[in-house]
């Protein structure tokens, strides 16, 4: 397959793994792109000098380009941006922020970025910042998908901005390879799909529920880590959208947070309190999410725990694989397009 987005990254299929946190690991990401994709590193919950040792894993894994995600709006993101920066990493991906500076620094080695967006505004802002291609995340994603489904967001999007887009969210096989073709985007980024696969690390429980499940089983609320997101419908999910939180608690768990993130407890407590009580609640929210998704993700507890899931879960049904996904999916579009060509 020849498009846009394979064309820009130099990659064999349009097909992306997404920065999942635990989950999109040096091991992950380099059997995605050895198989021709475009596999995105997770950075968001590592320290800088843990940012650099998955970069270096990767490319002892992987002699294909890669990529490595940024959510800016995680405390310890810019300091992981500059490591990705400094090591030149093919491919940067931003998310939740003001990205200008990224693409510089990026483009000065030649490297490409690509912005996630989930609103029109933020994808003309991405754009207009010297972004090379956007992830356009639709309503049915596992995390932080926008409020608009795939099938409405990703062509108003396509015609509203000149850069390629990849789409993201419901898709698992061919029929969504080449549906999301025909709305306008070169390529798809899946996350929901590369979780149920052979190489991901996600606790083995999960790939056997998420085979099970039908397309009814998620839950989108922002009670869970402060924003709007898309996880498996389970007790723990239950537990956190009705559970209370406090700016005392915002402020103890600021603490957990500069831990993780490997700054001084003051900066992180101070950035907080300035960012105002409502965002200091969303923090303090963060902070329970995170341990809430470790749990979820890495221990398989769906009950201390809470693991994002797309609702695309419903259609996947095995544990592949990450070489047989690409490969089935890249020959079902082919299937796909000729079966609707003879009825359109
Ligand atoms: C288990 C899991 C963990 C995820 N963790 C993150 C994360 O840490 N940061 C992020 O921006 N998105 C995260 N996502 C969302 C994906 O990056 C992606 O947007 C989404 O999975 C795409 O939709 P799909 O699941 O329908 O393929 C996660 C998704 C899953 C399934």
């Amino acid at each position: 397959m020849k498009t846009k987005i394979t064309e820009l990254f130099g990659i064999k299929h349009p097909i992306l793994l997404s920065g999942m946190s635990w989950i999109s690991t040096p091991e992950l990401v380099a059997a995605v792109a050895n198989a021709g994709g475009l596999g995105i590193l997770a950075t968001g919950i590592l320290k800088p000098e843990e940012t650099k040792d998955y970069i270096d894993r990767t490319r002892k894994l992987t002699k294909n380009p890669f990529a490595a995600n940024v959510t800016l709006y995680f405390p310890g993101a810019e300091q992981n941006a500059k490591v990705i920066i400094a090591e030149k990493v093919p491919v940067v991906n931003y998310a939740l922020g003001k990205g200008d500076w990224i693409c510089k620094a990026v483009h000065e080695y030649g490297g490409k970025v690509i912005a996630t967006v989930t609103t029109l505004k933020h994808a003309q802002a991405a754009q207009r910042d010297g972004a090379d291609a956007l992830i356009v995340t639709g309503h049915e994603a596992a995390g932080h998908g926008g409020a608009v489904t795939s099938l409405v967001l990703v062509p108003s999007i396509a015609e509203a901005v000149k850069i390629p887009i990849i789409a993201a969210g419901g898709f698992a096989d061919g029929r969504g390879l080449a549906a999301a073709l025909i709305l306008g985007a070169e390529g798809i980024s899946m996350g929901t799909r590369f979780m149920n696969s052979v190489e991901s690390p996600v606790h083995a429980s999960q790939k056997a529920i998420s085979s099970q499940l039908d397309v009814f089983s998620t839950v989108y609320t922002n009670k869970v880590d402060g924003l709007p997101a898309r996880v498996m419908d389970t007790k723990g999910a239950r537990r956190l959208i009705k559970r209370k939180l406090n700016p005392i608690t915002a402020a103890f768990l600021s603490r957990r947070i500069a831990k993780i993130v490997g700054l001084p407890w003051l900066k992180v407590a101070i950035g907080i309190m300035l960012m105002g009580p409502k965002k200091a609640m969303q923090m303090a929210r963060m902070a329970e999410g995170f341990f809430a998704f470790r749990a979820g993700t890495m221990e398989g507890d769906n009950v201390k725990g809470v693991l994002p899931i797309g609702q695309i879960t419903g259609i996947i049904h095995d544990t592949p694989t990450v070489k047989q996904i690409i490969e089935r999916i890249v020959k079902e579009a082919i299937e796909a397009q000729k079966a609707a060509s003879s009825r359109i």
